[in-house]
């Protein structure tokens, strides 16, 4: 019997094998301490017999391979009692990657699951940026992979940006509490009332999450969201601070790989009010049927640049890229970026919004913190004229008025928002369903 995995590249349980003695887990560490590495991590609560003699995926940055569970506890055994983690996370994958096994596996792999083997390599390639080395040599080496990033996936990873990681710490684990405290009962109350307990067929038009909003700017409401702990507020402020100038250095590095001048882009943000700012704190509870709903259906974001901080051990957000569905990993301390329609437009192109979406999980609840560094509501938003072409193919408009159009058709793609906006007049034959609430 073969333990297939669960929707997800960063978690395994034993589904199917009637197994309830132990777990596999993949956890994920700081790449600057492990270069790319997910560390397989084996938690037991019972003996091993009935594992024997299946094989297990495993899945990380360095590889991706079925290996018999025997072989994995003697190699683990023979390993668990050094007290150094790194160096048995360091053995490990050695070993799992060492050339002779590692062609061995990949060609089972490749025979039994080619496809998904393709998408595990893409998983592996998603572009995670030290920002701490824009300051260093390598500075030309990370603005190009930032350009890549913004040119091929529309979504990067950043690590060592700055951020303090206990206010970080502080926010995740206010957050869970504010969910459990005041948002839980609600969350179940609205399974409740929309019929959505037993999950029967597949549900397309509700999203499985548990979200509120803060905005920063141009005016706080931070003070009028109730069930706020005052602790809770002032965290947020700082956090939704040090965010937004995190968005404007990220805008001027985006400039500069754009050949725009510095400030460009918050300029083009400014409207006469300066740039909306807001924060969507989400929690993604366990959901008994992943298959039946997603967490957040599938869309492009609208605005400018966008900064995610995620659940550090429950994954979910996947990225469409080549036609498929490849997950965004979870990384400890890590914020995640991801582009929005209005830098495609400002960029003519160059740089694209990317379809995301977040899949719900079976265990675990997931946080999810997005805050959104938009254009002001009355900015003119317009393709730069240093990347616009001959026939300039993308649309020039007000802010608020791509946003209007947006709110009821946010799930749908997005080239045809764009063509409404070249022809205004074909705003209303897009006919927007109900409007959701968005930044
Ligand atoms: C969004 C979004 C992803 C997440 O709110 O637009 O894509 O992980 N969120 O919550
Ligand atoms: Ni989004």
């Amino acid at each position: 019997m073969v333990c297939s995995p669960s929707g997800s590249a960063f978690s395994h349980h034993q589904e199917g094998c009637g197994v309830e003695r132990g777990y596999l887990r993949l956890v994920e560490m700081p790449r600057y301490t492990l270069p790319t590495v997910v560390v397989l991590q084996m938690v037991t609560v019972g003996g091993f017999e009935d594992w024997l003699g299946h094989t297990i995926s495993v899945k990380s940055r360095f590889c991706a391979c079925r290996i018999a569970v025997l072989e994995f506890y003697l190699l683990w055994s023979s390993l668990c009692y050094n007290d150094n983690e790194e160096y048995r996370i360091g053995k490990i994958i050695g070993t799992l990657t060492s050339s002779h096994n590692w062609l061995l596996r990949t060609k089972t792999f490749q025979d039994e699951r080619y496809k998904e083997r393709e998408i595990m390599e893409q998983t592996i390639k998603f572009p995670v940026v030290n920002l701490s080395k824009l300051n260093g040599e390598e500075r030309d080496q990370t603005m190009a992979l930032i350009n890549d990033a913004c040119e091929n996936w529309g979504f990067f990873e950043i690590v060592n940006h700055g951020l303090p990681y206990d206010l970080m710490d502080n926010v995740e684990k206010m957050t869970k509490e504010h969910y459990k405290k005041t948002m839980e009962q609600k969350f179940n109350d609205m399974l409740k009332s929309k019929g959505l307990e037993k999950l029967e067929t597949e549900v397309e038009d509700v999203d499985w999450e548990s979200t509120f909003y803060l905005r920063h700017l141009p005016q706080s409401n931070l003070y009028d969201i109730p069930d706020m702990s005052d602790e809770y507020r002032t965290a947020m402020k700082d956090f939704g601070k040090r965010l937004e100038n995190l968005a404007e250095n990220l805008l001027d590095q985006l400039c500069e790989n754009l050949g725009l001048e510095k400030g460009y882009l918050k300029k083009m943000f400014h409207g006469t009010k300066g740039p909306s700012f807001g924060t969507k704190v989400s929690n993604y509870p366990p959901c008994p049927k992943p298959e039946m709903i997603k967490g957040l259906r599938a869309h492009t974001d609208a605005g400018g640049i966008i900064l995610l901080f995620q659940d550090d051990k429950v994954s979910g957000l996947q990225l469409l890229k080549d036609g498929d569905w490849i997950d965004v990993p979870p990384l400890n301390h890590s914020i995640v970026i991801n582009l929005g329609d209005q830098l495609e437009v400002i960029t003519n192109g160059k740089y694209k919004s990317v379809m995301h979406r977040v899949v719900t999980q079976k265990e675990g609840n997931r946080m999810s913190i997005a805050s959104f560094y938009n254009p002001g509501s009355d900015a003119e938003i317009s393709p730069a004229s240093s990347l616009a072409s001959k026939e300039t193919e993308y649309p020039s408009f007000v802010f608020d008025d791509y946003m209007k159009l947006y709110a009821g058709v946010k799930f749908q793609p997005k080239e045809p928002r764009f063509e409404a906006m070249r022809n205004a007049t074909a705003v209303t034959e897009l006919n927007p369903a109900a409007s959701v609430e968005t930044f």
